[in-house]
């Protein structure tokens, strides 16, 4: 909204500090407004991550006195007992890493011959600046990882994968072991003989999905634009002229803001949908909590949800909320960003793995997970 005080000029200076040395320049005060804003959000965002960090020194610091004071309590034969049987938790945890391992690439590579179709297009990477890029790239580390743990993977497509968009997904690690077809083509291309069977998902179709259909190749828009191309996959696949679908959400939710859902939240559906074939579980499972109906006029911190009809999930105004999603945050009910890097790049790690065994003082704990002290 347009401010009252708009003709009225400042200086750049956010606290309107106007004996600043620096030159100055002028700025209407809503410019003075959003520039006070991002400055404390920038704030705020520094301190949370020197806290974050803070408290995990802490923490590893707690957990190495507390096991340099239960191996100094022991005696020499039970300290030895104590390594012996952290090196052989460590064994069992390797092993059993490695069979979920093979079994991940059988599925995969059955998955290459059998699986249902899904295509990520990745053609509008000229339509995003380079965070939107950034945060697809993790979108799509996230649907690989989602796709490499299902028991029912998808055969999965990344097509038009070129220029800025591949160079950022070469930077996730483990990437070019990815059990997934790669195409630089665009999928009209590549799979221009089963034209017939291609189905664009966007949430501007006037067709509702109700079931997946094994022959059909479903694709999903590489974009994360805040809905700023608003119908831009609909015309697309008008244009092309093959077939659209929306995702059934309105017979099974209601959502809090609009119904256009990121990448990894309609992949994750669509897995979801795969295993247990129920749209309502698959919806409650992929789409976070705070998307769901949750009382209109709800606050989110300091701003509203946005609810303009077909509004981006990534235009929730939250500050943080916003910029999880930029950063391909995944939300509720999802791994973490560290655990999905680990398990997108697992070749690497299982040989890493192999090196840690080798060291004396590894340490096995319950939950399989390991600290090296
Ligand atoms: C962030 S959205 C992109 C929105 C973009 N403005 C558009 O017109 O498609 C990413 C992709 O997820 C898929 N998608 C999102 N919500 C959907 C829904 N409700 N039904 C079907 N597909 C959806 C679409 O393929 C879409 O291109």
């Amino acid at each position: 909204m347009a401010d009252p005080g708009e003709e009225s000029h400042a200086t750049a200076s956010p606290e309107g500090d106007n004996t600043d040395p620096k030159p100055t320049q002028t700025l209407t005060k809503t410019a003075q407004k959003k520039l006070l804003k991002l400055e404390r959000y920038a704030a705020r965002k520094a301190e949370k991550k020197a806290a974050e960090k803070q408290r995990k020194a802490e923490k590893k610091e707690k957990r190495r006195r507390d096991w340099n004071e239960k191996i100094e309590s022991l005696s020499p034969e039970e300290k030895a007992k104590l390594l012996e049987s952290n090196k052989e938790a460590t064994w069992e945890r390797i092993k059993r890493e490695k069979e979920e391992h093979r079994n991940k690439i059988e599925r995969l590579n059955k998955a290459a011959e059998v699986g249902q179709k899904v295509v990520l297009d990745l053609d509008f990477g000229n339509r995003m600046t380079a965070n939107e890029i950034q945060s697809l790239s993790q979108q799509i580390m996230y649907c690989y990882a989602a796709n490499s743990r299902s028991t029912n993977p998808t055969h999965l497509w990344l097509t038009g994968c070129t220029g800025e968009m591949e160079a950022r997904l070469k930077k996730i690690p483990g990437f070019d072991k990815w059990i997934i077809e790669k195409e630089t083509r665009p999928y009209i291309e590549a799979l221009n003989d089963q034209k017939e069977n291609l189905v664009y998902l966007t949430a501007d179709s006037e067709n509702v999905l109700e079931e997946l259909d094994s022959k059909s190749i479903y694709i999903i828009g590489g974009l994360v634009d805040r809905n700023r191309f608003k119908g831009i996959t609909m015309d697309k696949a008008k244009e092309q002229g093959i077939k659209s679908a929306k995702l059934p959400i309105g017979n099974y939710l209601k959502m809090s803001s609009s119904q256009v859902l990121t990448v990894n939240q309609v992949f994750d559906i669509m897995l979801n949908f795969i295993e247990t074939r129920d749209w309502k579980s698959a919806f409650f499972k992929a789409i976070p909590q705070r998307k769901r109906d949750n009382a209109e006029g709800e606050t989110l911190g300091e701003e509203k949800v946005a609810t303009q009809d077909a509004a981006d999930v990534v235009a929730v105004t939250k500050e943080d909320e916003k910029e999880d999603l930029e950063e391909g945050e995944v939300e509720e009910g999802s791994v973490s960003k560290k655990q999905c890097i680990r398990e997108t790049k697992d070749e690497e790690h299982m040989a890493s793995e192999d090196n840690n065994t080798t060291e004396d003082n590894s340490l096995g704990t319950d939950n399989g997970s390991k600290e090296l002290l």
